[in-house]
């Protein structure tokens, strides 16, 4: 164990490799994700953010050139793959919780990435920042749908982004955690349209993603939100 200063945080890197399994080449991609050693919940990877960044890296031919924002990003395994990826990426976090956002400046330092913006967005507050964000394609959010009494917040910010941006779409996996939690009313309420991403589809359906155990026996689940198709042409 290193023995720092009570002020620096002790890290520990851990890469996650993602190759190509279907196409007969030998594609691949390491990101490297620095994690502080301390249980709060935006300091280390979670088990969704494998399963995103798995669906990232297999549409990556898609990703290039995109603008993508994270929401909640912690550590930030997937805006890190997308940016590897070569999308625009806009990492962001609470502006509550300052060592989330550092965390997300470190991840970029890790992987050599100098372009990725880092800001502050607090779900359901639609701030000056938020309104002055470029044009979006994608919105990333891996477990932000981990406190039922979030939910809504999170929908807001992403219903607020996607009437903004009409053609987006919200990439997000949440894990399973009480067979009572359900984001079903409020989509309704936010006129959005949710299509569930199966794993096997995206060689996800393992214990073992990316060189990492993390999914484990965990229930993970990927799903696409984007603003009811009514609402898209206006
Ligand atoms: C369960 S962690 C997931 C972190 C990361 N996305 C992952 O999957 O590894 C939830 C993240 O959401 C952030 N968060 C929690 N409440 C938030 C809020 N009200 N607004 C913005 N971010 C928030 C936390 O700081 C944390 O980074």
């Amino acid at each position: 164990m290193d023995h720092k200063g009570a002020d620096t945080p002790s890290i520990a890197y851990k890469v996650f490799t993602f190759e190509e399994s279907k196409k007969n080449t030998q594609e691949s991609l390491s990101v490297s994700i620095p994690e502080v050693l301390d249980p709060q919940y935006g300091m280390y990877v979670w088990p969704c953010a494998v399963v995103l960044a798995q669906y990232l890296w297999t549409q990556r031919e898609e990703l290039r050139g995109k603008t993508v924002l994270e929401l909640g990003a912690g550590v930030s395994l997937p805006g890190v793959v997308a940016a590897k990826c070569g999308a625009k990426v806009i990492l962001s976090d609470s502006t509550k919780t300052p060592l989330c956002l550092e965390n997300c400046r470190r991840s970029c330092e890790a992987n050599s990435l100098h372009d990725v913006v880092v800001m502050g967005i607090i779900w359901g507050e639609i701030s000056p920042d938020l309104v002055l964000l470029p044009k979006l394609d994608i919105i990333l959010g891996s477990d932000v749908f981990y406190e039922p009494q979030d939910f809504e917040d999170v929908l807001v910010t992403v219903a607020f982004l996607l009437r903004k941006n009409p053609r987006a779409q919200f990439w997000t996996t949440y894990q399973e955690r009480s067979a009572d939690w359900s984001i079903e009313a409020l989509l309704y309420r936010w006129k959005l349209n949710c299509v569930e991403v199966p794993l096997e589809t995206f060689d996800a359906n393992k214990s073992e993603l990316a060189g990492s155990n993390l999914p484990g026996r965990h229930i993970i689940q990927m799903i696409v939100i984007t603003l009811k198709t009514e609402d898209v042409g206006l």
